[in-house]
């Protein structure tokens, strides 16, 4: 997909999650645009090799620094370790998704262990991350922050396209989701005296080799009758990141094919 937002060359983007599906595609998207890239994850052999990839692409100038979105200390690292190179962080994108273990149970029979740790990991990771970024940030006077939220930030799950699948909604991700919206538009208003714009992205399912039952299940409700590719997610974010959405925070883009619309 060819976009130009121009402005983006040069500038130090910092993305967590870059491993991921969407990840993958944003992190190229940003190269494609000549700016520098830290990739960050927990997967770091899965993200030495997208740097070594991505280095190969024209102008590529790609780096790697692991970590953990939900750990004062990491997030922490990972700022410091941008600094120490280039002084500043233009642009942090936060599309990381922290999965902990039996999430994926209904809502009857979860332990509200289980949902506490979810929260903790994915919400709590988000908040530390857009905090600590914003705070950065706030030194340099300037600075944008992407964060993921879903369409389960904005509707409840309908439940029948899961069915005759292996798959559920895990009932913590609509508060996480639903949570960094709300954090971002917080965050927007808190930080835009600092020339800080902070928005978030609602992507609808991406398609990721699932089972024919389900593509068939989510299509049908979906008014252009499809899941979403993974690099259709990548305009919408580098649009909320560069100067062409100068006058746009607090803001959730929903790149959904219209789930939520009907
Ligand atoms: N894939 C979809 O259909 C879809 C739909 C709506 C919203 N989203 C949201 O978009 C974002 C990206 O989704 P995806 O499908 O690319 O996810 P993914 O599972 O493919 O990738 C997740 C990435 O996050 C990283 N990660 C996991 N835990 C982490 C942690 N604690 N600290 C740092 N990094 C961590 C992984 O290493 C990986 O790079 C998520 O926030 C997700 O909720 C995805």
């Amino acid at each position: 997909m060819k976009v130009n937002f121009s402005d983006l060359k040069n500038k130090v983007v910092v993305i967590a999650g870059a491993t991921g599906l969407i990840g993958k595609e944003l992190s190229e998207g940003f190269v494609e645009q000549g700016s520098i890239v830290i990739l960050s994850s927990r997967n770091t052999k899965k993200g030495k090799q997208l740097k070594n990839k991505l280095n190969k692409l024209k102008d590529g100038k790609v780096f790697y620094h692991p970590v953990d979105i939900s750990s004062e200390v990491s997030v922490k690292a990972l700022i410091k370790f941008t600094l120490k190179t280039f002084k500043k962080i233009d642009i942090f994108v936060n599309c990381s998704w922290p999965k902990t273990k039996g999430r994926l149970k209904n809502v009857d029979e979860i332990p509200f262990k289980s949902v506490k740790e979810d929260l903790l990991s994915h919400l709590g990771g988000y908040f530390l991350c857009t905090q600590k970024m914003a705070l950065q940030m706030k030194k340099q006077r300037s600075g944008v922050i992407l964060n993921f939220s879903s369409i389960y930030g904005i509707v409840g799950p309908n439940f029948s396209i899961y069915n005759s699948t292996k798959i559920t909604c895990p009932p913590a991700y609509p508060l996480i989701k639903g949570g960094i919206i709300s954090m971002t538009k917080y965050f927007a208003t808190y930080f835009a005296k600092y020339n800080i714009r902070i928005n978030c992205i609602c992507p609808g399912g991406v398609f990721n080799k699932h089972d024919k039952v389900f593509v068939k299940n989510y299509s049908k409700l979906t008014p252009l009758g499809r899941m979403a590719r993974s690099n259709e997610i990548v305009s919408g974010a580098l649009f909320l990141s560069s100067e062409a959405s100068s006058y746009v925070t607090g803001d959730c883009l929903m790149i959904d094919g219209g789930w939520t619309a009907w």
